[in-house]
This record gives C-alpha cells, sequence and structure tokens, in this order.
C-alpha cells in the first residue's frame, strides 16, 4: 500500500477543537484594533524575492536561510512571506496610501521560515501584524505599546515582560558600529564563527548570540548609550513616561537588537517564561528608513507582529475553554419522514434564534447513537422527532443537561418554548 502523505515538517493543522481558541484570539485583537482605529489591510502571500531581501537585510538569518524562495514558471525568484512588514510596506507604497496622510494599518496571516522547528517555532506560523505610516514622533510608538498591553488584558493573559530599547538614528547606529567592532576585533580570538562572520557585515547581531561561550564577551561590550543623540533619547524617554503614566511596566534591555536589520530607534519584545526558549511572543519597532530603502519619499513608520502559535499555546496553559463553542439544541431525527420535518424545524429555530447553535443530527443511526452524538455536542437540549411526532405534529423537548422531565410539545409552539428556556 502506498505510504499515506503527510503534512511538511513545521506546518501543522490547526484541528476543529482548537480552532476556538484560535477565533477567540482573532476576535478580540481586532476588536481591540478596531478601537483604537486601525484598519485591515490583505497583501498576497507570495512577493518577489527582491523585496525581502532589500528590507529584512542581506545578512540576516531570514535572508540567508530561512526563506522559501523559488523559481516561477516565468523565471521570477518568488519568495513566500517570511513576515508582514515588508509586503505591507510595498502595499502602501505602491497604492498610494503613503501621500501626505498617516495609515494606521493590521494584517494576518501565514508567514513562512525554514527554521529548525521546536515547540513555539514553526515553519508556517501566523501572525497578527500591526503597520503604522507617516508619524515621526513617540506618541504613536507609545500607542503600539499601550494597544499590546489592553491586547494582553483582553486575552486575560498576564506575566509578560515588556523589553524596550532603541537603536538609535542611522549616524547613531553607525558611531556605534564602529566602537563595537574595534571592541569585537580586538578580542577576535573569542568570537565564535558564527560572530567572525557577522562582524564585518553585520555585527550588532553579533550581540543577540545565544552562544553561552559569548556572554561574557558581550556583556562586556560597549552599549549603544554613548551614541544616542538628544532627538534619540527625548524619543525614547517620551516613550518610556507615557508607559510608566499609564501603568505599563519595561525593563529596558540594551542588549535588544531584533533579527530583521530595519530598525531604527525603538524597539520592543514581549516575552513570557511559560513558553520554555521561544518565549518573545510579540516583538516589533520602528524602521523610519525603510520606505525610502525600497525607492519610494522618506516616510516615518513603526510597527509589531504577534505570533498566534504561541499566545494560543499560553492560553491553552490559563484558559483552555476560552471561546469554546458549544451546540444549543441538537435534533434527534428518528425515520424518512423526521428527517424531512427536522430539517424544516431547524431551518426555522435558525431564524428564530440567531446566534444560537442549532445541530439537525444527518447520517441516520438508532435513538441511542444519535444520544450520544447530542451529548457530545455539549447542547442543552434535543428536540426528538419519530413517527409518532411527525403523525402528531409534535415535538419531544428533552434536557440534556439537567433533570427536567420529558416534554411534548405542539410542533407550532416549540420555537416559544425554546426561547424561554434558553433565555434562563
Ligand atoms: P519577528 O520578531 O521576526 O518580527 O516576528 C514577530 C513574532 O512572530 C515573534 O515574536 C514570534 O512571536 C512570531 N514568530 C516569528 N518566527 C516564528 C516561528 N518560526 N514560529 C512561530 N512564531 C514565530 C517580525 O516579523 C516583524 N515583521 C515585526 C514588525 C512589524 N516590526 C515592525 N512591524
Amino acid at each position: 500500500m502506498a505510504k499515506n502523505i503527510q503534512a511538511i515538517r513545521g506546518m501543522h493543522d490547526v484541528l476543529p477543537d482548537q480552532t476556538p481558541l484560535w477565533q477567540f484570539l482573532e476576535r478580540r485583537v481586532a476588536g481591540v484594533l478596531a478601537a483604537y482605529g486601525y484598519r485591515e489591510i490583505r497583501m498576497p502571500i507570495l512577493e518577489q524575492t527582491e523585496l525581502f531581501k532589500r528590507s529584512i537585510g542581506e545578512v540576516t538569518d531570514i535572508v540567508e536561510k530561512e526563506m522559501y524562495t523559488f523559481d516561477d514558471r516565468n523565471g521570477d525568484s518568488l519568495t513566500l512571506r517570511p513576515e508582514g512588514t515588508a509586503g505591507c510596506v510595498r502595499a502602501a507604497m505602491e497604492n498610494g496610501l503613503l501621500h501626505n496622510q498617516t495609515q494606521r494599518l493590521w494584517y494576518q496571516g501565514p508567514m513562512f521560515r525554514h527554521e529548525r522547528p521546536q515547540k513555539g517555532r514553526y515553519r508556517q506560523f501566523h501572525q497578527i501584524g500591526v503597520e503604522t505610516f507617516g508619524m515621526p514622533g513617540p506618541d504613536v510608538d507609545a500607542e503600539l505599546i499601550l494597544i499590546t498591553a489592553r491586547i494582553w488584558r483582553e486575552l486575560g493573559i498576564d506575566g509578560l515582560e515588556l523589553q524596550l530599547n532603541t537603536l538609535g538614528s542611522a549616524d547613531e547606529r553607525a558611531a556605534y558600529r564602529t566602537e563595537l567592532v574595534d571592541y569585537l576585533q580586538a578580542h577576535h580570538e573569542r568570537l565564535d564563527a558564527d560572530s567572525r562572520r557577522r562582524l564585518g557585515s553585520n555585527p550588532l547581531r553579533i550581540l543577540d548570540s545565544k552562544n553561552p561561550a559569548m556572554r561574557e564577551l558581550l556583556d562586556g561590550a560597549p552599549t549603544m548609550h554613548a551614541h544616542l543623540g538628544d532627538e534619540t533619547r527625548r524619543h525614547l524617554d517620551f516613550v518610556c513616561d507615557t508607559l510608566t503614566r499609564a501603568g505599563v511596566a519595561f525593563v529596558l534591555n540594551p542588549r535588544l537588537v531584533r533579527g530583521l536589520d530595519y530598525y531604527s530607534r525603538t524597539v520592543f519584545e514581549w516575552v513570557t517564561d511559560r513558553l520554555g526558549a521561544q518565549g518573545t511572543v510579540c516583538a516589533g519597532g520602528r524602521y523610519d528608513g525603510l520606505v525610502e530603502q525600497l525607492g519610494g519619499k522618506p516616510v516615518p513608520a513603526v510597527g509589531f507582529a504577534m505570533g498566534l502559535e504561541r499566545l494560543v499555546a499560553v492560553l491553552e496553559e490559563i484558559d483552555p475553554g476560552a471561546g469554546a463553542a458549544v451546540a444549543d439544541v441538537y435534533l434527534v431525527l428518528l425515520g424518512d419522514a423526521a428527517v424531512t420535518e427536522g430539517l424544516v424545524l431547524a431551518e426555522r429555530l435558525r431564524d428564530a434564534l440567531p446566534g444560537r447553535e442549532v445541530v439537525a443530527h444527518c447520517g441516520g443511526g438508532g435513538m441511542k447513537a444519535q444520544f450520544k452524538r447530542a451529548d457530545r455536542s455539549g447542547a442543552r437540549y434535543a428536540l426528538v422527532i419519530g413517527d409518532a411526532e411527525v403523525e402528531g405534529g409534535t415535538v419531544a423537548l428533552k434536557s440534556l443537561r439537567a433533570d427536567e422531565e420529558q416534554i411534548l410539545v405542539a410542533r407550532d409552539a416549540i420555537v416559544d418554548v425554546l426561547l424561554a428556556r434558553l433565555a434562563v
């Protein structure tokens, strides 16, 4: 027999008993974003490879080794998006959304990175991302972080730590880079192979090294702080003051550098210790140079993205039942005539009971088997139609959760009886 085809490693099905939690998460986040005046944008999943190379940066893990890139039938190099910022900027530029206006946008969907799969790290994963354009000041940086804090409250997630840093302006970063390279150069023999390679191309990323052998060397490295100009300091101070006044706690982490090259000034990450090594559930920052880098007039921008698999994992620990839907009414239908009557009655019930879940049994089977399904659906009430009820124009109403007498109700009266019962 041929071997069954399986899903691609690191790419997962979200099964029906998991989707309620996903929907709960997606609905709550969309609700918060709407409350702040953010509007949804939907971009293609495939983009030209060049877009990611030019925005995320040639010397990043993502572009160097994680992208799903292929030539299409015309020989064009395309890439499954590893993140949403690049495509959102491309879409906003291409559709004239950046001319003399501000934008507050959000998107959601699958992203693809060929990383080594482990708990919390997948090759297809999902993000909800937010991007804003045209606002140069720290006000919107603070707003974005307040949004994330509200999202955690709405989801009932506590215990996340907010880490904050500034990467300065391009000039400030360049000056810091020189000092950092000098320091690392002087300790060249203590650098691992990866860091030696990065020294010439992307030395700031060395700070993010996970290699414990490098820890001491990096702890002694100069920080960005001395190179920050007044403007950058004011920007950071404003964000910190606003967060403090709004009651959002944060930790300043001078080693927070992010894995994508487009950032400047504010960067932040929300981290949990509930998920082991992959603890960052949300991350983002300012990227004032990106639009120009992609060929547009300079437009300031800032955004973030949250990883839905990681948030679902946190929610599963806290409240696995969140968002779970259960049926309200299950129709047990015994015999062909009853099935027809039942399907018609179910239509009437759905008209009369908006928002309620009404499930009509399909697929035949005896009374016992159907009641088993009714019970598993979680429904509070079963409506039973058999030959006698067809004949008498009635339906039997049985509570599946409470110790109530089964009663026989005229078919015309059942909507009112159910409305009254379900209301309590
Ligand atoms: P990122 O830090 O690469 O940033 O990803 C954001 C979040 O996506 C991470 O914090 C994590 O929760 C989730 N994530 C990333 N990779 C994986 C993976 N392999 N498996 C599961 N979850 C993952 C960005 O993508 C930027 N575009 C964020 C941004 C928006 N910055 C400005 N605007």
